[in-house]
């Protein structure tokens, strides 16, 4: 638990969720935002920046490599970038918190940069494996000194005349890729990437909505991507869509809560995110998307979602990757829906903001559901009700973890607490305020303990 943490409790609603609502802007867009802003030449103008811990850890970071980041309105902010390889050394060690984009992004930013530079985080970050990108990063000449097994604080010398990268992950992270991506941004010549499966590709679009030359080819059961190095950034506007991994919660709030009616406007639905609808839907999911739209180069719809008793489904290995942070609220879903839920290949959930394997079945079982994990596989036993509830959750310093937890509070008999919401700022600010606002007049469903 942090300092200043935060006990909080769910119980069932006095009325169905109704109405609707907004979520914060999209986590990994609006790092993106300001990183390529602070690369470009010129002014980026950012509209629905998401205003939460990580984010801000972002933006201070971009301060301190001597961009100038400015807020004009809640989530109005406008970078004057430096250009590619135009940043500066920074004074004081980077402090990117809870953030494992932000530490990974800016690795690769940094590995391309003739200067030196520190980076630390808290202690869930500092646990986080960071050998995924140091290697990868090393080829271009940069030289990096971490912790045993490779973990934060990382000290950075950026090479003076960085090489492009020509690698292949070993695992699907779009974070790795976007990391060889930025270090290539201020390389000569052609960066490739090949990517086993399909990953988030905000970091290819937003490349090229700021002026980079950059190919995608299919190749096998993934891509390959090329950057070509050292291009002219130019300063762009940015709408950074509403988040779909934060949208997951409402939605499976509103799947289990009896009654539910919920709309949910301006909804990132890039293809590469949407694994968790889809998921849903198998499962019976009334699910719906309407005035579907393109806003700032990324799709946006908006979303209409009913009470529906669910069932269980498999979640096929090739499908992780569009649904990465959404297996703990999944989990949640299964263990309310009649029949078993299998969820394949969740190896990467375990070097999350927590171990989150481990963790969602610990959630699981702290409430009476009945789970296993088999290998990398988590198997959730629904009966077709929601379980008994009143379990007291860790959720070990896991934004995801703290608010699966409590959207299953708003359907067991018996209350969840968990330890510890502080976390859920770090990417939805405003959760506890709006889910109470969707529950309607009476008392609410969401109390600080
Ligand atoms: C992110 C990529 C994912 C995801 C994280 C955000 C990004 O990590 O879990 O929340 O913005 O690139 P990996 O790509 O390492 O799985």
């Amino acid at each position: 638990m942090s300092a200043a943490a935060r006990t909080l409790t769910a119980r069932r609603p006095a009325a169905p969720l109704a109405g609707t609502i907004a979520v914060p802007g999209d986590k990994s867009i609006s790092h993106r935002a300001l990183m390529f802003g602070a690369l470009a030449i010129g002014e980026t103008s950012i509209a629905g920046l998401l205003e939460g811990e990580d984010v801000l850890r972002t933006a201070a970071a971009m301060r301190a490599l001597g961009a100038t980041v400015t807020r004009d309105a809640p989530g109005a902010w406008r970078v004057a970038g430096r250009g590619v390889g135009g940043l500066t050394e920074p004074d004081e060690v980077l402090d990117m918190g809870n953030s494992g984009t932000a530490a990974r992004l800016l690795a690769g930013i940094l590995a391309s940069h003739p200067l030196f530079a520190v980076m630390t985080g808290d202690a869930s970050l500092r646990r986080r494996p960071m050998r995924r990108v140091i290697d990868p990063l090393s080829a271009c000449g940069a030289r990096f000194t971490a912790r045993e097994g490779g973990r934060l604080p990382l000290a950075i010398e950026g090479a003076t005349e960085a090489l492009p990268l020509d690698y292949r992950l070993p695992v699907a992270s779009a974070q790795v890729k976007s990391a060889v991506l930025l270090c290539g941004l201020n390389a000569p010549g052609i960066t490739r990437v090949e990517e086993p499966e399909p990953t988030r590709d905000h970091s290819e679009n937003m490349l090229r909505h700021f002026g980079a030359e950059v190919a995608v080819v299919p190749a096998g059961t993934g891509r390959v991507i090329t950057l070509r190095g050292q291009p002219e950034l130019r300063g762009a506007d940015v709408t950074v869509p509403g988040d779909p991994s934060s949208a997951a919660f409402p939605i499976v709030a509103a799947l289990l809560v009896p009654g539910s009616r919920l709309t949910i406007t301006g909804v990132g639905l890039n293809p590469l995110r949407t694994g968790l609808f889809a998921t849903l839907r198998e499962m019976g999911a009334a699910l719906t998307v309407t005035r579907e739209r393109l806003a700032g180069g990324e799709p946006v719809g908006d979303l209409l979602v009913e009470h529906t008793a669910l069932r269980g489904t498999e979640v096929p290995p090739g499908r992780v990757p569009s649904m990465i942070d959404e297996f703990p609220v999944l989990a949640v879903a299964a263990a309310c829906a009649q029949g078993v839920t299998r969820m394949r290949g969740l190896h990467e959930l375990r070097v999350k903001e927590s171990d989150r394997l481990t963790a969602t079945a610990a959630l699981l079982s702290a409430n009476g559901a009945r789970v296993e994990l088999d290998g990398d596989d988590l198997v959730v036993h629904g009966t077709g009700r929601p379980p008994a509830g009143g379990g007291l959750v860790a959720t070990h310093m896991d934004h995801r973890l703290a608010m699966s937890a409590l959207v299953l509070g708003l359907a067991t008999a018996q209350p969840v607490t968990v330890d510890d919401g502080s976390f859920i700022d770090t990417s939805f600010p405003g959760f506890v305020a709006l889910m109470n606002a969707a529950a309607g007049e009476g008392a609410p469903a969401l109390l600080a303990a």
